[in-house]
């Protein structure tokens, strides 16, 4: 794996984050390990950094970059799903700061030969774990129509769910797709020529990202570990998460505006029966978006939202 370490809004993450040395800290998806060598650089002397990602690829090439810092390091190669699990086991009560920077790595989009990039001509395969069973060939080859027109609505936000899913069932009577360029090509060519140039981004860009969210189950997991991963930080303990499209983060700020209320009443309750106290304290009223002296100089950057909460 090639050294890819470009990190999205690497100085908002570290105040967010409020590094301080001794400290305890997460990286739950360590990729590149550009944010997990920051964290560990601000953390010395005395702090660890416990580092998880579900791609294999991403724990291996940690354990190069990370080697200055061992044994103030402990790399796991599972889901952020079960931090709970992995922080137990370590023998940890909590920690001070938590890190999800959620989505693709480069090394996934560029170099894995997975088919996360519908530019190449890769295998049909979208599994950021390559041990999980189910890949996007899988789902394409084998799910009934109306099956993906749903998974192409939901998570992809596609306006031409049910054409491209028609074009799909009947390409694939005639033969397998297995390739991401041939899944690319034939949703180009299921759209009318015109409106497909017309298009801004490329019009299999939606489909893909469905695929991958369907794949690597990634809002279910998202939404099962933020109410985890802040009863696993310390009190005063932060949560920062980068977020790349509008269904995490709608996810992301959903839960933390929940958490951060002290009454869950429902609002027309006359009096207050729950006895409910906030669990966090909002760090980031609004969404945090990178620079424009960022997005300059790492273009990838431009669509990243970062929020953050301190648990109480
Ligand atoms: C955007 S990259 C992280 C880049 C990293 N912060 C850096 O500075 O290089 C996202 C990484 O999260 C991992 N990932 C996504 N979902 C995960 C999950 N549920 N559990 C563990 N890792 C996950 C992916 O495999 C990928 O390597």
């Amino acid at each position: 794996m090639a050294d890819y370490h470009i990190s999205c809004m690497p100085v908002e993450a570290a105040h967010y984050l409020n590094l301080r040395p001794g400290g305890t800290y997460v990286d739950g998806t360590v990729g590149g390990a550009g944010h997990s060598r920051m964290i560990c650089t601000r953390i010395q002397p005395g702090g660890l950094l416990v580092g998880i990602d579900q791609d294999l690829d991403a724990i291996r090439h940690a354990q190069d970059v990370l080697a200055p810092f061992f044994p103030r390091v402990s790399l796991h190669h599972d889901t952020f799903s079960h931090l709970d699990r992995i922080i137990g086991n370590l023998g940890l009560a909590g920690v001070d700061g938590i890190l999800l920077d959620l989505g693709l790595s480069l090394h996934q989009l560029e170099g894995s030969g997975r088919g996360f990039s519908f530019k190449r001509e890769e295998p049909l395969d979208m599994r950021m774990n390559t041990k999980a069973t189910i890949t996007a060939a899988d789902i394409v080859n084998s799910w009934d129509v109306d099956d993906l027109i749903r998974i192409f609505r939901e998570y992809g936000e596609e306006h031409r769910a049910r054409s491209i899913a028609k074009a799909i069932v009947k390409a694939r009577a005639r033969k397998p797709l297995e390739s991401s360029k041939a899944l690319a090509d034939l949703i180009y060519r299921s759209m009318p020529p015109a409106a497909a140039r017309k298009q801004k981004i490329h019009p299999a860009t939606r489909v893909f990202q469905a695929l991958r969210i369907t794949v690597n189950r990634e809002l279910d997991r998202l939404q099962r570990t933020l109410p985890m991963a802040v009863a696993c930080l310390n009190p005063g303990g932060r949560l920062c998460v980068l977020s790349f499209h509008s269904l995490e983060d709608r996810i992301v700020k959903q839960t933390f505006r929940e958490m951060a209320r002290t009454c869950t009443c429902p609002p027309r309750a006359p009096v207050c029966t729950c006895g409910g106290e906030a669990q966090v304290t909002l760090l980031t009223r609004k969404v945090v978006r990178p620079t424009a002296e960022e997005i300059a100089a790492n273009p990838m950057a431009r669509s990243t939202r970062l929020r953050a909460v301190e648990k109480r």
